[in-house]
């Protein structure tokens, strides 16, 4: 083995769940992790306002204070890891750890999909590390695989499940046949949900996540304002189960694919057929499918959340940082995976303008000439018919509910062709639509 390196001193800002799980998979698998880098990885500091707690995970084995400012300003300290979440404090305690020459590992998702250009603008020019891994699919090595892995790439798409709470409550919904409402709180219950629930039930934390694989998939800066993001809140009962009878399951997806127009960048419910693997990814768990030119689809699967499964990844880019530490910046991994003069300002595209295959349900009075009328609309659109299915209303009941699946078609088109089937005289209510996804090719 090479002659032992000096030790990496670790500061860690938060003990809370993944910092807890950070340290104890740091100490339990030490000599491991010794054995892989040749470097011991030791946490001697540790900020969180809450001493106790801090104490009582990490003992007399680190110092414990609660001013975080006074940490990141600490010489003793190579790599600040980042876990306490937000973006206010978060964001100013990374860009004074950067502006001090540490390197950064952080968790926090939301922070690189808003700052981060900012933050590795700052972080090139103090010629530092900064690792996100547990940003994205928890303890799945994703990033490293779209950076590394799959370098030699085109990468064509990227399609995940990278929300473990939406994927728990779809799950549920479909398993059980209950309301969204009634599995919220059991997800919350669960802890799998965030500090605002808002931010996984309307995708705005699977758009945090696909904001940062659709950079490095493609070379481009984080953009998550244009991020298109629609949440599972409207779903319906009824639509997960009409869509398992015609062979789908709904799951929430974050979808990036490079098109020759732009980049498409969206979150929302997504029909996928239940033979593909990634449809049959249940309960809080995550998936992420990645199309590369050469390597064609692979799946990369694991838990997106939790405390040493998260831990897995902060420590992993311990150890990067332990191995390159010395390096120069030319061969370190870049931080969007492509040397920065090569990232392109590439657009993304509107939702109006994305090529879709679509679900869309309605609720149509039972009498004649009703389906020709909708067929005909959608006709008129050269809007091609894949199945449909019309269920009995029920005893007492007059109206119907259609469903019919679409081929891919350009979202303005389907938008004019709801807007024309909701002006019908027969149908009653809203057009409820679901975008599909083949996710073959
Ligand atoms: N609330 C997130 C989820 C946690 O449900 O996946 C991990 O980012």
């Amino acid at each position: 083995m090479s002659k032992e390196l000096k030790v990496l001193n670790v500061g860690l800002l938060g003990i809370g769940t993944v910092g807890g799980g950070t340290f104890n998979v740091l100490a339990r698998n030490a000599d491991e992790i010794m054995r892989r880098t040749g470097r011991q990885i030791r946490i001697t500091h540790v900020a969180d306002r809450n001493l106790d707690l801090a104490r009582s995970v990490v003992g007399d084995k680190a110092n414990v204070g609660n001013d975080a400012f006074i940490l990141v300003e600490n010489p003793d300290i190579d790599v600040v890891v980042e876990l306490i979440g937000g973006y206010t404090f978060a964001k100013e305690l990374v860009l004074k750890a950067i502006a001090n020459k540490k390197h950064v590992v952080t968790a926090n998702k939301a922070l690189i999909a808003l700052h981060g250009n900012e933050i590795f603008a700052a972080a090139k020019a103090n010629n530092v590390i900064v690792a996100y891994e547990a940003a994205v699919a928890g303890g799945i090595p994703i990033i490293k695989a779209l950076r590394e892995g799959l370098g030699a790439n085109k990468i064509e798409w990227v399609a995940g499940i990278i929300n473990g709470t939406t994927n728990f409550i779809l799950t549920e919904m479909r398993e059980k046949g209950l309301a969204f409402a009634d599995v919220l709180g059991e997800a919350q219950r669960l802890g799998y949900a965030e500090a605002d629930p808002t931010f996984d039930v309307e995708g705005i934390d699977a758009a945090h996540k696909l904001t940062i694989m659709s950079a490095i998939a493609f070379g481009m800066p984080m953009k998550f304002d244009q991020a298109y993001t629609e949440g599972i809140t409207k779903l319906e009962q009824k639509d997960i189960k009409y869509a398992e009878e015609l062979g789908y399951r709904v799951k929430l997806l974050g979808i990036s694919k490079y098109t020759e127009n732009g980049v498409e960048l969206r979150v929302h419910p997504t029909l996928i057929p239940e033979k593909r693997l990634v449809a049959n990814v249940n309960g809080a768990m995550n998936a992420v499918v990645v199309k590369g030119d050469a390597v064609g689809p692979t799946l990369y699967y694991g838990a997106g959340a939790g405390a040493e499964p998260t831990a897995s990844a902060v420590v992993a880019d311990l150890m990067d940082v332990a191995r390159l530490i010395d390096a120069t910046s030319e061969q370190r991994v870049p931080y969007l995976a492509f040397q920065p003069e090569y990232v392109k300002d590439l657009p993304i595209l509107p939702i109006e303008e994305v090529q879709s295959a679509y679900y869309l349900r309605t609720r149509a009075n039972d009498k004649p000439g009703v389906l020709a009328n909708v067929t005909k609309i959608l006709g008129d659109r050269n809007i091609s018919i894949d199945a449909m299915m019309q269920k009995e209303p029920n005893e007492n009941e007059t109206e119907a509910d259609i469903v019919i699946l679409t081929h891919v078609t350009v979202e303005k088109n389907m938008n004019a062709a709801i807007a024309a089937i909701e002006l019908l005289d027969a149908i009653v209510g809203r057009v409820t639509r679901i975008r599909m996804e083949e996710l073959s090719r």
